[in-house]
């Protein structure tokens, strides 16, 4: 970030005659060739009318080969992003795609210093995005900072008692992006509130393409529908976009009922939309979307036990402007301790920080971080920082795991402590 002197060494040797390129709106359709040989699909012309094309041109970059055609490609979405007690500039990096016959040839590791080079000069201090594959990240010094839980809850599932509930009226739509884009996103932006991690869709494109429903993507099912909860002013208090299937059996209809999103704004809403989504008739049963570990659902149900968890790594986190990064979020304890950084690809990360906390305010401490030759307290690379970053992982764990060390005895549990944080950091959709 402006100021702080971040600058990065390119770790990473093209082969012979590529180089690393931006890719302007005119290279559209080669940049999208490549993603989709990438990913291995091929949208029909009538999804692509559809879907819209959420992309921020002037963010898009690849690996030009030497004929001058693209090996290789990824963008980034500008965001903010919810951190404990507030929120940081973020780089979200998506659509990474290097060509099937350009594979392990250092593309990939070119794009990422040129996507952290990018981002530093843009004054990002942080990089998040969504693994297609778990193992891939970690290495550029990306940290799995949050998970998600799907569950598949059986119809009829119980749900403990909330106040007010029974004042909100729910109803049930077939989507259509003109009319709900606007009542989704603003939902979406109010249950969010104070949960780190879950970043809101920053504009009009990747609003609609949460609403949007290509025949394509429906697989035997229904047209996407949207539930509403309104309160008695009308107002939206939560919704769940969703699809059942048909499935009839010997036994009967057993229709599965699969969330895309499901959010609510309190616990009351929470609990008129799940018991009108575990209550559909023909149904056997529902997977939702993207939930936080503690989402209401967690604490509501009456039976966990009796719902089918999978629980996946969410937002991936990495720090590119260390100082910058920690002074952005606030700590649940106060704390004063010397972190010693390693970090392979940010060199300027590298290196001993005293990370002290200063006032407490209503939302946490608020903390300085400084340059110091100050002895360490604990070992610490950059991966880690961007694991408990979003305050769900401990650094106590990481110690255990020998990925931190303690060197100062009797440092690492309050700092532990300190980046800690009580809500559980999601993001509810995958970008
Ligand atoms: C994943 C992908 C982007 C990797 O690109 P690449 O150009 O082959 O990566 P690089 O050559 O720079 O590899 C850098 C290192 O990461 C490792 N790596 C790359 N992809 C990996 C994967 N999927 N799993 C495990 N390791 C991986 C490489 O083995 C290499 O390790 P090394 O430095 O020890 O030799 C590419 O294979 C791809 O496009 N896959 C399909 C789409 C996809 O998954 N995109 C990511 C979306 S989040």
């Amino acid at each position: 970030m402006a100021g702080t002197g971040a600058t990065m060494t390119p770790m990473t040797s093209l082969p012979p005659g590529y180089r690393t390129v931006a890719v302007p709106l005119d290279r559209k359709s080669e940049f999208l060739a490549v993603d989709h040989l990438a990913f291995a699909f091929e949208p029909d012309e009538a999804t692509s009318a559809i879907v819209p094309d959420s992309l921020e041109w002037d963010r898009c970059a690849g690996v030009e080969r030497p004929d001058g055609t693209l090996g290789a490609v990824h963008s980034s979405y500008d965001f903010d992003l919810p951190v404990p007690g507030g929120e940081v500039p973020c780089s979200g990096l998506t659509f990474v795609g290097v060509r099937p016959d350009e594979r392990r040839r250092g593309l990939l590791s070119a794009m990422i210093d040129f996507h952290f080079r990018r981002s530093l000069e843009r004054g990002e201090p942080v990089s998040a995005l969504f693994a297609m594959e778990a193992a891939i990240y970690g290495r550029f010094g990306y940290g799995s900072a949050s998970d998600s839980a799907r569950l598949t809850v059986p119809r009829g599932a119980r749900l403990r008692d909330v106040p007010g509930s029974e004042t909100l009226t729910v109803r049930i739509d077939t989507i259509d992006p003109d009319r709900h884009a606007d009542l989704v996103h603003a939902v979406h932006v109010a249950a969010g509130a104070g949960r780190p991690g879950w970043v809101t869709r920053t504009t009009e494109a990747l609003r609609r393409g949460r609403v949007v429903d290509p025949p394509a993507w429906r697989e035997g099912g229904e047209p996407l529908r949207i539930v509403t909860v309104h309160d008695e002013a009308g107002d939206p208090r939560a919704y769940a976009t969703l699809r059942r299937k048909e499935n009839h059996t010997a036994a009967g209809p057993r229709f599965p009922v699969t969330i895309r999103e499901a959010v609510a704004v309190d616990a009351a809403a929470a609990h008129r939309l799940w018991s009108f989504l575990l209550d559909l008739d023909l149904t056997s049963e529902v997977t939702t979307g993207l939930l936080a570990t503690d989402d209401h659902l967690v604490s509501l149900l009456v039976d966990l036990r009796g719902a089918t968890p999978r629980l996946v790594d969410n937002v991936w986190v990495r720090l590119l402007d260390l100082p910058v990064a920690l002074a952005a979020r606030r700590y649940s304890a106060p704390v004063d301790v010397v972190l010693e950084v390693t970090d392979a690809r940010l060199p300027d990360n590298a290196g001993r920080w005293r990370l002290t906390t200063l006032d407490e305010g209503a939302d946490g401490w608020a903390a300085e971080v400084t340059r110091t030759d100050d002895e360490p307290d604990l070992r610490v690379d950059v991966r880690e920082l961007g694991a408990v970053y979003l305050g769900a992982r401990s650094l106590a764990a990481y110690g255990r795991a020998d990925l931190v060390t303690e060197l100062t005895p009797g440092t690492l549990r309050p700092t532990s402590a300190a980046f800690a944080w009580p809500v559980a950091p999601v993001c509810s959709w995958i970008f």
